[in-house]
């Protein structure tokens, strides 16, 4: 069976291709390499023997869309990773992500509602939930007001997924993710930031191996246990494998409902003093952090319930807090060497 991947040079796209060849499935990786290399392709390669298809395609451009699923008539499945995810960038230019994380997924969305068989998955986030009232955090849950264009395009794009699965054949799951960190065991793909990471441990990694000079911790005054901030982060293996179940889910035609909902997290909280210790501990290595103000928009703790996704769709994280940040500074590692 052949799925998409849009985006499937990307963090977690990558990840997912891998996962999706280890069950058998045929993949076409498609990527602008706007936030991603080309040599991700490789790396996917040496872990399963197999190099996906890969387009290199601009899902903003509707022609290169209509194009693509005109020649490619036979997919089963479409997982759509291929968005922008920098929540402080989308501030700063809104209109960068609306044509991106939206207009791309109506080009997307109007050709394979065209196919045989549309099973769609859709790369959403907690970040729909803003700061919930309850933790741990239901499916249920009330969604938000945005606290930034790019919570907002997750939120639009659910619910113009919804409109559509309603007068078509489409069958969808939207996977929420909590925070994806880590990378693959065996060191040949991971997360590639651009730039100065705005995301915790890709600054943690950089700092240990001396490319930061040290780690800003956003502030310690919030109502936790140690006054840090508390996250649910997942390690990106168990992510990518919850997405392969999903679409087989909807290829068994074993989902209840039209547009299904997951919340994707380990179902514990990790402060980010925890993180650092964490960390210090798998890597052997003391951090330099300074504690500062906290960062505008941030939430005080998420983490996932995840009752649904262990019962209904029958996946569990197995990865712990220690495995997903050994993961990371092994990448780190290894691509500075
Ligand atoms: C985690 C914690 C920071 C950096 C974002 C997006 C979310 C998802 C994951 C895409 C917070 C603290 C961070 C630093 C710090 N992205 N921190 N110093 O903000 O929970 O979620 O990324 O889907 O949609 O909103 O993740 O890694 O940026 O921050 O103290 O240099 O680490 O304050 O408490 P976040 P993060």
């Amino acid at each position: 069976m052949k799925i998409v991947v849009t985006g499937g040079l990307g963090f977690i796209g990558s990840h997912t291709v891998v996962e999706l060849q280890n069950k058998g499935f045929e993949v076409i990786a498609i990527d602008n390499l706007s936030n991603s290399s080309i040599e991700v392709l490789d790396g996917i390669e040496r872990i399963t023997g197999k190099k996906p298809t890969f387009e290199n395609i601009d899902l903003r451009e509707k022609a290169a869309v209509q194009n693509f699923f005109k020649k490619h008539t036979d997919i089963s499945g479409v997982i759509h990773f291929a968005a922008s995810k920098a929540v402080g960038e989308s501030v700063e230019n809104p209109l960068l992500y609306y044509e991106n994380n939206i207009n791309a997924l109506v080009y997307v969305l109007q050709e394979i509602t065209q196919l045989e068989n549309s099973n769609f998955i859709f790369s959403s986030s907690c970040t729909v939930y803003g700061q919930a009232e309850v933790m741990p955090i239901t499916e249920n849950a009330s969604v938000q007001p945005a606290m930034s264009p790019y919570g907002n395009t997750k939120q639009i794009g659910e619910e113009i997924i919804t409109d559509v699965a309603k007068v078509t054949k489409m069958n969808s799951i939207l996977l929420r993710y909590f925070n994806p960190i880590g990378a693959h065991a065996s060191g040949e793909i991971g997360e590639l930031p651009l730039g100065v990471p705005q995301n915790l441990v890709p600054f943690i990694t950089q700092t240990a191996f001396g490319l930061r000079k040290e780690l800003s911790v956003y502030g310690n005054d919030y109502p936790t246990s140690d006054g840090t901030a508390v996250r649910d982060y997942i390690h990106v293996v168990d992510l990518a494998k919850a997405h392969v179940i999903a679409m087989q889910r909807l290829l068994n035609n074993k989902n209840i409902d039209k547009v299904e909902t997951f919340n994707l997290g380990t179902g514990t909280g990790s402060s980010v003093l925890e993180v650092i210790h964490s960390f210090e501990k798998v890597s052997g290595q003391k951090l330099n952090y300074k504690i500062v103000g906290r960062r505008e928009g941030d939430i005080t703790e998420a983490y996932a319930n995840t009752d649904k996704a262990n019962t209904i769709l029958g996946w569990k994280a197995n990865l712990s807090l220690d495995e997903s940040l050994a993961s990371a500074w092994k990448w780190e590692q290894k691509i500075r060497s």
